[in-house]
């Protein structure tokens, strides 16, 4: 636990240990199916991102059985089940129950090899940043809870939330990445500074590199933020530093809370250009090169 990793690890013995994490929460989009897929590829991707292989899970759930269909807890099992089928993931039980609030999520428990652990410690001055997947999931989810966004753009954001970083996880560790988090509530900057904090280095990111839902600067300019985005401003605001001509929304989208965001990965220049293609290829395509890891300010995010 002790280097604030995505997931526990705990060594069996000099060639396996196992990585553990849960993360559940209240829907982020209508349809309960969706939802279901969505909280178990956000809740198996903490496994990913240490460069683990998740083998089982448990259902964690609260539904409220006074007020709702109790067709709605079937529809969210059933994606969840989906989910770990296509990651390879087996469903061994669960615990469920009554609560005022729809709440899902999984406990997942993964193997690693000690040796092949990634965590977010592991970057170095010199090396490159990729971030797997575009910003703005939460900025999209408020606007969906507000019945202000369309049809396409709750299926563009569904897909992009549903989509496993398992893929990503499993290149990233054939290139000999040196360090990985994925992005989730803390938002960009939030899981960067920490990424930047634990290897004791800076990164400066190129904003007009980096991955961004359209939808959500346009929503973000008609101030639909949801409330841990100012959060995570007022937490992470003191380690980033913009550059003034920098327009409001694009701070805004770098502190918006994501779920089941991407990987951010640090690795060599020749190794990430290597794994980018490679993502390319395997359909990560929203995949890209946003940043360098410096030497100082340690634990600050430089934005250029
Ligand atoms: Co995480
Ligand atoms: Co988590
Ligand atoms: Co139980």
């Amino acid at each position: 636990m002790e280097s604030l990793d995505d997931a526990g690890v705990y060594k069996l013995s000099d060639d396996l240990a196992i990585v553990q994490t849960i993360d559940f929460f209240t829907p982020v989009v209508d349809d309960p199916y969706d939802f279901g897929q969505i909280a178990a590829a956000n809740a198996l991707s903490d496994v990913y991102a240490m460069g683990g292989k998740p083998l089982t899970a448990l259902n964690v759930v609260c539904f409220p059985t006074k007020s709702m269909d109790i067709s709605v807890l079937r529809d969210i099992l059933k994606g969840g089940i989906d989910k770990m089928k296509e990651a390879g993931v087996t469903l061994i039980g669960g615990h469920s129950i009554d609560d005022k609030e729809l709440k899902y999520g999984l406990s997942v428990t993964g193997i690693v090899h000690p040796k092949s652990l990634l965590t977010c410690s592991g970057a170095r001055a010199g090396d490159k940043v990729i971030l797997t997947k575009p910003l703005g999931t939460g900025i999209i989810s408020t606007a969906i809870k507000a019945g202000k966004a369309g049809k396409d753009t709750i299926m563009k954001v569904t897909k992009c939330m549903v989509s496993l970083n398992k893929k990503a996880s499993e290149l990233m560790q054939q290139v000999g990445a040196h360090a990985c988090t994925d992005i989730t509530g803390f938002g960009f900057i939030g899981h960067a500074s920490k990424m930047a904090q634990q290897s004791q280095v800076g990164i400066k990111v190129f904003s007009c590199s980096l991955p961004i839902f359209p939808e959500a600067e346009e929503f973000c300019k008609k101030g639909l933020c949801p409330g841990g985005l100012y959060r995570n401003r007022e937490f992470y605001g003191r380690t980033v530093e913009f550059p003034t001509k920098l327009p409001d929304y694009m701070k805004d989208i770098l502190f918006d809370p994501q779920t089941s965001g991407g990987l951010l990965i640090s690795l060599t220049p020749e190794a990430a250009e290597l794994l980018l293609r490679k993502l390319k290829k395997a359909g990560v395509k929203d995949a890209a090169i946003i940043g360098d890891i410096i030497d100082k300010p340690i634990g600050k995010i430089l934005i250029e």
